[in-house]
C-alpha cells in the first residue's frame, strides 16, 4: 500500500518539476484541485511530453525553413503525356508483377481534422454528393478491389488515424461490412500526437486533468507504423514499397501499377507524383531540388521572382505541385522511422479550458498546433523518382466546404471520369 503512495507521489513530483522547469505552473494549479485519480491521469500525460522538444519548435516557431545562401533548382521528372508506348508498357508490367507478388502495401493518411471542411467525423466518411453517397473510404476500397481481383492479390491497407477518430473510423468499416474488402488485410493505426500551446507557449488543457493533445500531422506516418507494428507486419509480409496517399483525394488512382512499376524501376526510395500548377500564384507545395537534394516547399517559401521564373521554352520553371501521391521503399521508411523530421506551427482556433475552467472555443487563432509533414523525408533520399500525371485523372482533393478543393469541384472532376458513379446505387 505504502509503496503504492509513494509511486504515485513520485509521478506526481517527477510531472510538478517538470511543468516548474517549463513554466508551465498554471497545469500545477490547476492540478492541485484535483481528486487523487484525476491528478495521476494529468500527472501521466504530462510525463508523455517531450518538453525539450515542445520548447524548440515554439522558438523556431516563426522562422522560415528556407534559410540564407540555399539554393533551389528544377527537378528532373517524367511526363505521362512524353512517356513512350513501350516505356509504360514496361512500367506497368513491373507494377504489376510486383502487386502480383504481394510486394506492395498501401496506406491512407486519415488522422486530420478536416477543420475547414468542417464535416463531423472522419473525412474518409464524406459523402462528396454522388447519386449513390458513397463515402471517400468506399470509392478508395472499391478501386483497392477491382486491382487486388485483376493481380489475383488481396493488398494490405494500412489506414493511419488518429486518436479523435480512430474509433469512429473502425466503427464505419464495420458498419458497411469493409465495402467487401477483405478485414484482414486492413491495418487501422492511430497516429502520434503533440500538445498544443497558446501563442505564450503555455500548455493548453482540455479539460481538468487533459492536456490537449492534437494530430501532429501526416509526417508521423512512418514512427506510427512503427509503434503500432504495422511496420513490423509489413516487414513480415515481405513489403518493398508503400504506395501512400490523402483520405481526401477522391480520383486517387490507389496502387497505380505504372507508377509503382516506375518507382521500383528508377531504384530511388521515394517516387512522387506531381501535377502542373494552375497558375503560378497557386496556393500548393512545389516540387524542387533544395541544394541538390529532392524538396517539397511551401508556396509562401519562394520567393516571388523564383515563382514566376519561366524556362526557355516560356514554361512556369517552378511548376510542379505536390499531389500528396508517393512511394516509399520499405528499407527507406524502416531506416527513418525515428528520424526526428522538424515540427511546422500554425496558428488555430483551438477549443480549450481556461483558468476559471471554462470551456472556450475561440472564433480566431489563439493557439499553435505542431505539425510534421511527411515530405520532410524527402532531402533524406539523395534522388527521388518524379511522374508528372493528369490533374484531371487523379487529383480532386476535399478540403474546403465550397469555392476551389470542395465536394462541388471533386464531385465534377469524378463524374466526368467515371460516369457510371453518376447512376444510382
Ligand atoms: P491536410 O493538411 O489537408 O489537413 O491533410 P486536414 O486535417 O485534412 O484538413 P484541415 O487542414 O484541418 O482543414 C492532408 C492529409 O494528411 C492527413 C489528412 O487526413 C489528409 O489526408 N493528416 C493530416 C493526417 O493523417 N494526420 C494529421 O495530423 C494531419
Amino acid at each position: 500500500m505504502t509503496s503504492e503512495r509513494e509511486a504515485m507521489e513520485n509521478l506526481l513530483n517527477q510531472a510538478e518539476s517538470l511543468l516548474h522547469a517549463y513554466q508551465q505552473d498554471h497545469v500545477v494549479r490547476c492540478m492541485k484541485e484535483l481528486s487523487v485519480e484525476e491528478k495521476q491521469k494529468l500527472a501521466a500525460q504530462v510525463l508523455r511530453v517531450d518538453f525539450d522538444q515542445l520548447a524548440q519548435a515554439y522558438r523556431n516557431r516563426s522562422t522560415s525553413s528556407m534559410g540564407q545562401g540555399e539554393h533551389i533548382s528544377p527537378i528532373p521528372y517524367f511526363d505521362v503525356d512524353t512517356l513512350s508506348k513501350e516505356a509504360n508498357e514496361q512500367y506497368e508490367e513491373r507494377g504489376l508483377e510486383l502487386l502480383r507478388d504481394g510486394k506492395i502495401g498501401v496506406i491512407v493518411v486519415a488522422g486530420g481534422q478536416g477543420s475547414r471542411l468542417g464535416h463531423a467525423g472522419p473525412k474518409g466518411t464524406f459523402d462528396i454528393g454522388l447519386p449513390s453517397h458513397k463515402s471517400l473510404f468506399q470509392l478508395q476500397a472499391e478501386r483497392l478491389l477491382q486491382l487486388s481481383l485483376r493481380v489475383g492479390r488481396i493488398i494490405p491497407w494500412y489506414l493511419m488515424t488518429s486518436p479523435e477518430n480512430h474509433e469512429d473510423t473502425v466503427q464505419f468499416f464495420e458498419s458497411h461490412q469493409y465495402f467487401g474488402y477483405p478485414a484482414e488485410e486492413c491495418f487501422f493505426l492511430e497516429q502520434n500526437t503533440m500538445p498544443a500551446m497558446d501563442h505564450e507557449g503555455k500548455l493548453l488543457l482540455a479539460s481538468p486533468s487533459e492536456l490537449h493533445f492534437a494530430p501532429s500531422g501526416n509526417g508521423e506516418c512512418f514512427a506510427s507504423l512503427k509503434r503500432s507494428g504495422a511496420l513490423e507486419d509489413m516487414g513480415k509480409r515481405g513489403l518493398t514499397w508503400l504506395f501512400y496517399y490523402n483520405v481526401d483525394n477522391a480520383l486517387i488512382q490507389v496502387a497505380d501499377p505504372v507508377f509503382i512499376g516506375m518507382a521500383d524501376l528508377q531504384h530511388h526510395p521515394i517516387a512522387s507524383k506531381v501535377v502542373f500548377k494552375e497558375r503560378p500564384e497557386e496556393k500548393v507545395g512545389m516540387v524542387c531540388l533544395r541544394n541538390q537534394r529532392p524538396a517539397i516547399l511551401e508556396y509562401t517559401e519562394f520567393p516571388e521572382h523564383v515563382l514566376n521564373e519561366r524556362n526557355d521554352r516560356g514554361d512556369l520553371a517552378y511548376a510542379l505541385a505536390n499531389s500528396s501521391i508517393h512511394m516509399f521503399r520499405y528499407d527507406f521508411i524502416s531506416q527513418h522511422a525515428d528520424t526526428q523530421i522538424p515540427f511546422h506551427v500554425a496558428s488555430k482556433a483551438i477549443p480549450h479550458m481556461n483558468s476559471a475552467r471554462e470551456i472556450i472555443v475561440p472564433e480566431v487563432p489563439n493557439a499553435y498546433k505542431l505539425e510534421r509533414f511527411i515530405f520532410d523525408f524527402f532531402p533524406l533520399a539523395e534522388e527521388m523518382t518524379v511522374l508528372r500525371v493528369e490533374r484531371e485523372k487523379e487529383f480532386a482533393p476535399v478540403k474546403n466546404k465550397e469555392g476551389e478543393d470542395s465536394p462541388l469541384t471533386a464531385r465534377n472532376l469524378l463524374l466526368r471520369l467515371y460516369p457510371e458513379e453518376g447512376l444510382s446505387e
